[in-house]
């Protein structure tokens, strides 16, 4: 028996982990058996200004050779100005810093990315599962205009939330502490959530020797490596780390390999205001999220690896 694949919308900021979470939806969509497939990506600033965000996100389909459409979203937050874009993380133009001349691809598809997720999982009731990979804005406002979609969606995973310490602060994840209002909307809206938080995403390290490995294996090893260089350097010298996180990807793998993950299941709520901004604790109020609270990150890592190779 063969199972459909999933249709996933991405929602994403790229990004060097988001380029990393493409490539893996790629790979996956290319199996002989896919089990993904990829209907949309939708942009939203995070990782740099939302022009940088879906110029990414342009590049990368083009390099990648996706079909898929590019709906650019949400600038800001939806009720703050936008803090600082982490240069220091992603580079100065998002993706490492890697070269991204060549021919200029095709403009992003019409239709603003919220009301592309509206649309879809309209028209594919049960279906579409929705996998956010930065701040939650464009999943807030697609639920303002039409909060019908919280029934109609198969699932929704977001990379996002910290519950032993942070990134950005102490307490907060960044994706959560960009817009932490619509993180709060997300997260209480009646629709399944599962959340893979920095508790599950930092034990997936892609080592310096593994990415030195992969450089050897062709293009897409290759790709791998000299897109993590820079990325890989910040965790060098703010973690101690010989390699980097790969926060998004082990958000698409929770999709695809679910018993590498440790899940428990209660009400999370967003803090919104104070130092702790932006952190995410448990609740006694609110639907039940499917949180994941640890990973086995050496296999997450040699599933990102063995699917790409
Ligand atoms: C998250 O924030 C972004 O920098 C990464 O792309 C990831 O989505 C990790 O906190
Ligand atoms: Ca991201």
């Amino acid at each position: 028996m063969t199972t459909a694949p999933r249709l996933v919308i991405l929602d994403t900021d790229p990004g060097v982990d988001d380029a990393l979470a493409l490539l893996y939806l790629r790979a996956r969509s290319q199996r002989e058996r896919p089990d993904l497939r990829l209907l949309a990506i939708t942009t939203v600033f995070g990782n740099a200004d939302i022009k940088t965000t879906t110029r990414n996100a342009l590049w990368l389909r083009q390099r990648l050779g996706l079909q898929a459409p590019v709906h650019e979203g949400a600038a800001k937050p939806l009720n703050r100005p936008r803090g600082r874009s982490p240069v220091h993380v992603h580079g100065e133009n998002g993706l490492g810093d890697i070269d991204l001349s060549g021919p200029t691809p095709p403009p992003a598809d019409r239709g603003a990315a919220h009301q592309k997720i509206v649309d879809l999982v309209r028209a594919l009731p049960g279906q579409v599962t929705i996998v956010a990979i930065g701040p939650l804005t464009n999943l807030a406002l697609a639920l303002s205009v039409a909060p019908d979609i919280a029934s109609l969606v198969a699932e929704v995973v977001i990379m996002g939330g910290a519950f032993a310490r942070g990134n950005v602060t102490p307490f907060a994840e960044a994706n959560i502490h960009n817009d932490p209002e619509a993180a709060a909307e997300v997260l209480a809206a009646p629709w399944p959530v599962t959340l893979v938080p920095l508790d599950a995403t930092l034990p997936c390290v892609l080592t310096d020797a593994t990415a030195r490995a992969m450089a050897e294996t062709g293009d897409t090893g290759r790709f791998v490596h000299d897109l993590t260089r820079g990325y890989a350097a910040t965790y060098a010298r703010h973690e101690g780390l010989e390699g980097c996180v790969l926060h998004d990807v082990a958000a698409l793998i929770r999709l695809t390999d679910p018993e590498l993950f440790e899940v428990r299941s209660a009400p999370v709520s967003v803090t919104l205001d104070g130092d702790r901004l932006g952190q995410t604790t448990w609740s006694e109020q609110g639907p039940a999220r499917q949180v994941c609270l640890n990973a086995n990150g050496a296999e997450v890592v040699r599933r990102f690896q063995r699917t790409l190779a």
